[in-house]
């Protein structure tokens, strides 16, 4: 995490480049990762939480804010039950082990994606990593689980319309602004960068709303083998890109 002694921008691998203030990351190639070693799909998503954790710490050595992460989503459940359960026991054994670290380093904490239908262990854990982690504001880890950008999105309209509902709000008043503070990433910057690794070329339903206009790198990496290089590769790709936002470029005719 950045420290006064410490300070990001002296990071010597991120001189001169601009850091985006938040990444979103799908962490993609777990499965296949293990299969190249004729290993169990669940000894993929072990060593997947070993980069994430790598990965966390090298986001706020570099100086991002924002680190959204895709863990499990609203679609996997299609996958076999002992699977589903691994990558469950994998959620609770990170908040557990690494939880009492990420407070102490300034770690705010936030889940993304549907509370109801994850089992009572999970929940309870997943409040207690939200709620311990409340005051912090030195770095900002979403972590997507059971998450689905259109389950996202369609929660935040019943929500709306359960304050319309009850007289609270006015449907004349719906703005872009007013309907992002329903979304689970209220009140943060929406993500300048996604990475997704294994060389899939899609977003899988991943943050459809906040992704309107971040800069997509795709890697052939397996989620397991990503570190610090690769992230500081992904931000030298962004570094090169043009962030137009619809108008035109400064010096145009
Ligand atoms: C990403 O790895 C982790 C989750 C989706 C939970 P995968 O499990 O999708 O790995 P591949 O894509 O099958 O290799
Ligand atoms: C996306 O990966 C979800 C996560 C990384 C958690 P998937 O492996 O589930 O996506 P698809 O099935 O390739 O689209
Ligand atoms: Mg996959």
């Amino acid at each position: 995490m950045p420290t006064d002694d410490a300070p990001a921008t002296s990071d010597r691998h991120a001189d001169a480049l601009s850091v985006p203030a938040h990444i979103a990351i799908i962490m993609d190639g777990n499965g296949r990762w293990a299969n190249a070693r004729g290993m169990p799909r669940a000894a993929g998503h072990e060593r997947g939480v070993e980069a994430l954790r790598r990965t966390v710490e090298a986001a706020g050595n570099l100086g991002i804010r924002y680190l959204t992460v895709y863990s499990f989503s609203t679609e996997n459940w299609r996958r076999p039950a002992a699977e589903v359960n691994a990558l469950f026991g994998l959620l609770k054994t990170f908040i557990k082990k690494d939880l009492a670290r990420l407070r102490e380093e300034g770690v705010k904490i936030r889940i993304l994606g549907r509370r109801e239908g994850l089992p009572d262990d999970i929940a309870v854990l997943v409040d207690k990593a939200e709620r311990d982690t409340a005051e912090n504001n030195e770095f900002f880890l979403n972590i997507a689980f059971n998450y689905g950008g259109r389950e996202e999105i369609a929660r935040a309209a019943r929500k709306l319309g359960m304050a319309v509902a009850r007289g609270d709000l006015d449907p004349a008043d719906v703005s872009e602004d007013v309907f992002e503070s329903y979304l689970d990433t209220s009140g943060m910057p929406d993500p300048d960068l996604l990475i997704r690794t294994s060389g899939e070329y899609r977003l899988s339903n991943f943050l459809l709303w906040q992704a309107a206009y971040c800069e997509l790198v795709f890697f052939d990496v397996l989620w397991p083998d990503f570190d610090r290089s690769w992230l500081e590769k992904a931000i030298r790709i962004y570094n090169e890109r043009e962030r137009r936002f619809g108008a035109v470029t400064t010096g145009d005719a």
